[in-house]
C-alpha cells in the first residue's frame, strides 16, 4: 500500500516573509498524522525559512522546485542538490511544466537532474505530462512515456523504486481545466505498465501522483481514481484553509 503524498508547489510565490507567516498558519491548522506524506515546495528563497519554520515537526517534508545538474560551479543563477540539502529540503521537483515548456528544459537534463538528486541524498518527483496538441492528436501515452523513460534513464531500478512520478497533463496546469478521474486513470495505469516492463514488481513502491488544477472541490474525487497517489497542488495550496482542506483528502 503506497502512502498518500500531498505535494504543494508554490511556484513564485511567498518569499521568506509571506512562507513564514503561511507556515505557522499552517503548522497551527494542522493536526500531525502519519498516513499521508504532505511536502512543501517553496521558492529556493524560501526554503530554509520553511524548513525553520517547521522546527521539530517531522510531518510535513519540504523540497526545492528546481535543482541544476552540477553540484556547484559558475551557473549563476541556479541552485545545486547539495545547497537544497544543506537547507533541510528532502525532495526536489524534476522536469515540471513549466522548467520543460517556459524554460525549455529538455528530457536529458531531466535525466541528469534526477541523478544530481539522488546523488546527494534528495527524492526526485519527475513530472511529465503532455500539451493539448498532443492530446488531441492521440499522442499522450507516447509524450508521457517518453518523458518517463528518459527522465528515469540513469537511475538503477532499486532507485527507480523509491523515488516518485507525477502526472500533471499540461493543458490542466493552471487552467482551470482538470483532468476527470477517468483520463487520470488511464494515464497512470500507463505509467505503472511502464513501470513494471523496466523494474518488475518495484514499480508497484513508486506513487504516482496527479496533478493540474487540483482544488478542493475534485481532490476527492481524483485521489479515488485507480493508480492516482497523491496530488500535485499549484494555485490551491497558496492558501492555507484549501491546503489543509486537500490534505485532509
Ligand atoms: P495548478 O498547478 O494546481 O495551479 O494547476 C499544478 C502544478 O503546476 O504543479
Amino acid at each position: 500500500m503506497r502512502r498518500p503524498i500531498f505535494a504543494g508547489n508554490w511556484k513564485m510565490h511567498h518569499g521568506p516573509t509571506e512562507a513564514r507567516a503561511y507556515m505557522a498558519a499552517f503548522a497551527a491548522r494542522w493536526t500531525p498524522r502519519t498516513d499521508r506524506t504532505i511536502i512543501f515546495f517553496p521558492p529556493a528563497v524560501s526554503l530554509a525559512t520553511v524548513v525553520h519554520a517547521l522546527g521539530a515537526r517531522t510531518d510535513l517534508s519540504v523540497g526545492a522546485q528546481n535543482i541544476w545538474t552540477e553540484d556547484k560551479g559558475a551557473f549563476t543563477g541556479e541552485t545545486s542538490a547539495p545547497m537544497v540539502k544543506d537547507a533541510g529540503g528532502r525532495y526536489v521537483l524534476v522536469g515540471h511544466s513549466e522548467r520543460r515548456h517556459v524554460f525549455g528544459e529538455t528530457d536529458a537534463q531531466t535525466a541528469l537532474k534526477c541523478v544530481a538528486a539522488i546523488r546527494n541524498g534528495l527524492t526526485p518527483i519527475l513530472c511529465v505530462g503532455e500539451l493539448l496538441l498532443d492530446r488531441e492528436a492521440g499522442r499522450t501515452t507516447d509524450v508521457v512515456l517518453r518523458q518517463l523513460r528518459a527522465g528515469l534513464a540513469e537511475l538503477s531500478a532499486e532507485v527507480v523504486a523509491s523515488i516518485a512520478i507525477a502526472y500533471e497533463p499540461v493543458w490542466a496546469i493552471g487552467t482551470g481545466k482538470t483532468a476527470t478521474p477517468e483520463d487520470a486513470s488511464v494515464v497512470h495505469a500507463d505509467i505503472r505498465k511502464a513501470l513494471h516492463h523496466s523494474i518488475g514488481d518495484r514499480a508497484a513502491d513508486v506513487p504516482v501522483l496527479y496533478g493540474g488544477s487540483v482544488n478542493t472541490g475534485n481532490a476527492k474525487s481524483l485521489m479515488a481514481a485507480e493508480g492516482v497517489d497523491g496530488l500535485l497542488v499549484g494555485g490551491a495550496c497558496l492558501d492555507v484553509e484549501s491546503w489543509a482542506r486537500i490534505c485532509d483528502t
